[in-house]
């Protein structure tokens, strides 16, 4: 009967990280409206969404908070990671740079979120991949020596972007 008024079971904080410009509002959008925009504007500041998923017959809500990858707009670092159970770290397949700067992300996460945070490394942007600076072995390998999962994505093409949230969700329930 008509009754759906959610009764939500869970709520779990989860982070985007990674360098400007890598798509981390953009994975947002997509997985919290199905949406895409190509002039995306830089982050200010943070920025959240939620959405709920069943998971194992219980309404889970993921509140995803999203801050700028430039330093200047960045949220209060401390405040951020505070109460996150999980993190995406997201690089761009055709910027070997941001990918590199994965290694400063995690060291700042660890420094700051809880040590049993789950944490998704996300090469974004895998619908450019003539263009592709990273290769899916290089960041497969990194990702098992720190023990992240790992997934590359495409918010344009909304590949990836749900079972990517969807693996961090189960993994913290
Ligand atoms: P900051 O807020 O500055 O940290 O950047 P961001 O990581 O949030 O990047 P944003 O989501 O704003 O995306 C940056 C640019 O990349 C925009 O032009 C997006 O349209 C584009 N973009 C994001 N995801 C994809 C993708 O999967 N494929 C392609 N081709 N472009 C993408
Ligand atoms: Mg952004």
């Amino acid at each position: 009967h008509g009754d759906f008024s959610q009764k939500i079971d869970y709520v779990f904080k989860i982070v985007l990280i990674g360098d400007s410009a890598v798509g981390k509002s953009q994975l947002l959008a997509r997985f919290s409206r199905n949406e895409f925009s190509l002039d995306s504007k830089a982050t200010i500041g943070v920025e959240f969404q939620t959405k709920t998923m069943v998971i194992d017959h219980k309404n889970v809500k993921a509140q995803i908070w999203d801050t700028a990858g430039q330093e200047r707009y960045r949220a209060v670092t401390s405040a951020y990671y505070r109460g996150a159970v999980g993190a995406m770290l997201v690089y761009d397949i055709t910027k070997r740079q941001s990918f590199d700067h994965i290694a400063r992300w995690l060291e700042e996460l660890r420094g700051h979120a809880d040590n049993n945070i789950v944490i998704m490394l996300i090469g974004n942007k895998s619908d450019l991949d003539s263009q592709r600076d990273v290769s899916t072995e290089d960041a497969k390998e990194f990702a098992e020596r720190e023990g992240l999962f790992f997934m590359e994505t495409s918010a344009l093409e909304a590949t990836n972007v749900e079972p990517a949230f969807l693996t961090i969700l189960t993994e913290i329930y």
